[in-house]
């Protein structure tokens, strides 16, 4: 099938990345992201220093692309309509309620983009699963799909997305690779093949991997329960470094100079957050209970628990320097995004150390160069279940300010925090859990 125009729906931290990045690459194609909030695409349509996703370099691919055959709107039929090709790149967070809470993946805005496609569709269209979902789920899209129209013919494919935030730009230009999975019949393959068109002009075809459905959609969750993996172990064997002498970064180097084992992901941190990781391992846990593999389930619920450990170890070490309370002990928490480069604070470190820190008695002054302050009132009162932010005892600065803290606790790992003076403050640096703290008053 010759595309001409691909509809997005999503226009979240891959939906907007990835289809700018298409819409530059492609010019001859012209992609439309769509979006159930209005405000969004607002301000997609905005000023460039203002758009929802930051990203380094993005701006740049917008300002070429926007209005030349990128396009953000929210006529979610139009657009639907006259599409050939279309990429659900909705949110999957982890269910809140029902059979699988806490764990499976919530699909009900998989499920409403599914029944939308369906009902707005007037000929054949592909329709690919960008989101991150549990293996099998292209059947049950299938089912909506087939259910909800009469006389389409629907194509799915699974092309996940593994961009990291903060190198989305990058790594949507240079990927690792490009996974594309079909239905192995004839239409499935020129489904595929539509779809490797479309990357092949600019990622070369020897990355261009195709598989069937089921081994796509489940290796984009393995792959992120590898990577979080990594990081748990190096993690937790930070915790055994401490009380042996040994030290965690030359044990990381050491570890990751065989070849066989790399460099990547060795960095002990104060625990890994983001969207991605911890939603998508505990689906996976879900996943292997429920074909009946509780050994497997275990083994990779594991990841998850050194990481809530290493999160709250972290908070306890400073709740003991001071003793074990924190009452009119005031905490200047440097960085709040999930990682340094992105102005995303889903699931982030930050937000369980503070919340444990504040909780034991701890005053916050916040401050984070990207996540707005908004933001981080949003995710106090979302993690923390907090009605409202007192501001007697927390502050959110839009500047650096720690002349008035206890001690520091550095959480994200923002260029601008390498060389500051602390002044002999106690800092105590998730980037360095080992060290900290690393001064005394
Ligand atoms: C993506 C994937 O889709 C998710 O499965 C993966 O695990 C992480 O990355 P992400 O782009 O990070 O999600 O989510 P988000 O930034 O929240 O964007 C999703 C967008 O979809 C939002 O803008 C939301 O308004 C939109 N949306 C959601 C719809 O347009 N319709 C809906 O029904 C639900
Ligand atoms: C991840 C995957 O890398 C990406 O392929 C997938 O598409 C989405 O999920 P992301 O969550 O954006 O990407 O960031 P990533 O760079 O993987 O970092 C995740 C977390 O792990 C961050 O909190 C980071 O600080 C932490 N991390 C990473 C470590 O603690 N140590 C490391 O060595 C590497």
């Amino acid at each position: 099938m010759q595309i001409k125009n691909i509809c997005c729906i999503g226009a979240g931290y891959v939906g907007g990345p990835t289809m700018a990045v298409i819409a530059l690459k492609c010019p001859h194609i012209s992609v439309t992201v769509v979006d159930a909030n209005p405000d969004k695409i607002k301000a997609w349509n905005g000023p460039l220093e203002q758009l929802p996703v930051y990203e380094p370099g993005l701006a740049e691919v917008v300002k070429e692309a926007r209005g030349r055959n990128l396009f953000f709107s929210d006529d979610i039929p139009g657009n639907v309509e006259k599409a050939e090709m279309i990429f659900m790149a909705v949110n999957t967070p982890t269910k809140k309620e029902g059979e699988g809470a806490g764990m499976a993946a919530d699909l009900r805005y998989v499920e409403a983009c599914a029944s939308d496609i369906a009902k707005y569709s007037k000929s054949d269209k592909i329709v690919i699963e960008k989101s991150t979902l549990p293996v099998r789920t292209a059947e049950k899209i299938k089912e909506i799909l087939e259910e909800n129209s009469t006389n389409i013919h629907f194509e799915i494919l699974s092309n996940p997305e593994f961009l990291a935030e903060g190198t989305a730009v990058q790594d949507l230009f240079k990927s690792d690779r490009v996974l594309i999975g079909g239905d192995q019949t004839e239409s499935g393959q020129k489904a595929v093949q539509s779809l490797v068109d479309i990357y092949a002009n600019w990622i070369p075809k020897d990355k261009i991997l195709t598989t069937n459905v089921w081994s796509s959609e489940l290796a984009k969750l393995a792959s992120n329960a590898m990577l979080a993996q990594r990081i748990s172990s190096i993690n937790s064997l930070s915790a055994l470094c401490e009380k042996t002498g040994a030290n965690i970064d030359e044990l990381s180097k050491a570890i990751g100079m065989d070849h066989r084992i790399g460099p990547h992901f060795l960095k002990a941190s104060v625990g890994f957050g983001g969207s991605c990781f911890q939603k998508d391992i505990l689906n996976l846990v879900y996943l292997c209970k429920y074909y009946g593999l509780d050994e497997v389930a275990d083994y990779w619920h594991q990841v998850v628990k050194i990481n809530d450990y290493q999160k709250d170890r972290f908070a306890q070490k400073i709740i003991n320097h001071f003793g074990g309370d924190l009452t009119g002990k005031t905490i200047a928490i440097l960085g709040w995004a999930f990682k340094a480069n992105t102005n995303d604070s889903r699931e982030s470190a930050a937000i369980y150390v503070a919340e444990k820190l504040y909780k034991t008695g701890a005053n916050l002054e916040i401050y984070d160069p990207k996540v707005l302050q908004d933001q981080i009132i949003k995710d106090i009162k979302f993690y923390w279940k907090e009605k409202s932010v007192k501001s007697n005892r927390i502050s959110i600065s839009s500047n650096i300010r720690f002349g008035n803290a206890d001690t520091i606790a550095i959480l994200t790992e923002w260029e601008e925090f390498k060389d500051l003076d602390f002044e002999k403050t106690t800092v105590f640096d998730g980037r360095n859990i080992l060290k900290s703290p690393l001064y005394s008053i």
